[in-house]
């Protein structure tokens, strides 16, 4: 996608990689709007960068999706960038009982979410003459993190459901790109400077290189081997890769 120019709405832009990304693609010449629950956070982001507009949204709430995609409409007839970042990730144990709350608000979050997004927003973004949707996923869409099971059951459905949009969206002016970070040093479980986590600002820079290219995923070199892994060797790669975070836990506090 070119990088300048754009109308870029981004959902959960008051932190990490939505914060991050939003600053990135304002500095390069972009009109961003991003959006999130927090309001202190967003008006943070909009005085330490004039020109970023935010919007409060909670995106598990599908009326609220409604009522901001009309006024983004309104708002921003140019609007031709969605970029359905926003997301949490619960840890669960998938060998015990179920805290049904927290998997109904996980997946209202990380795979409804960016579906009433997109679908809030689409018609429009096929008017214009060149848009994109990118979906943020992860690479445990690939190789599922068993302390996060429905986390990484979301990110396989993220993936899964940008294939078939993108497929659907084949012959309109509409792109569907997917990221698929790795562990990333963010708030999302805990910043904590782990040095298996990549750096935000590296993601960020290699992000926006292959963004500029990419016609499909946008996969940073750490994270290609767990994207790598599909076909007849997965189950023993899941197997050894939770192995490996068995004894050295991602740090949750
Ligand atoms: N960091 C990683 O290692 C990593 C790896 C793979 C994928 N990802 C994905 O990257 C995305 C961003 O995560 P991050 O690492 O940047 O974490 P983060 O710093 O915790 O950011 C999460 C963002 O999502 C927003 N959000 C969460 N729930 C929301 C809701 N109900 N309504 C609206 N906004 C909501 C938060 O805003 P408010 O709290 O203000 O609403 C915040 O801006 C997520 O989808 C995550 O799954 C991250």
């Amino acid at each position: 996608m070119k990088l300048s120019g754009n109308t870029i709405f981004i959902t959960g832009g008051t932190s990490g990689i939505g914060r991050a990304l939003a600053e990135a693609f304002h500095q390069r010449g972009n009109k961003v709007i991003i959006a999130g629950r927090r309001k202190a956070l967003l008006d943070e982001v909009a005085k330490a960068n004039p020109g970023i507009d935010v919007i409060e949204l909670d995106i598990a709430d599908g009326a609220q999706i409604q009522q901001v995609a009309r006024q983004l409409i309104g708002r921003y007839p140019t609007l031709n960038v969605l970029i359905n970042n926003a997301g949490i990730m619960p840890f669960d144990n998938a060998g015990s009982a179920l805290d049904d709350a927290q998997a109904v608000h996980l997946i209202n979050t990380n795979l409804l979410g960016p579906v009433r997004m997109s679908a809030a927003l689409v018609e429009h973004l096929k008017q214009q003459p060149e848009s994109t949707i990118i979906n943020n996923s992860s690479v445990l869409a690939y190789v599922p993190l068993a302390a996060t099971a429905l986390y990484s059951a979301t990110k396989a459905a993220v993936h899964s459901y940008t294939m078939s949009q993108r497929f659907m969206l084949r012959d309109t002016s509409v792109r569907v790109l997917e990221i698929a970070p790795p562990w990333v040093d963010t708030d999302l479980v805990h910043r904590s400077g782990d040095p298996r986590a990549m750096p935000l600002d590296a993601f960020i820079a290699e992000t926006l290189e292959k963004l500029a290219t990419a016609t499909q995923e946008v996969v940073v070199s750490a994270a290609q081997p767990l994207r790598d892994n599909v076909g007849p060797n997965e189950y023993a790669f899941v197997d050894q890769f939770n192995l490996s975070l068995k004894d050295n836990p991602i740090p949750v506090a």
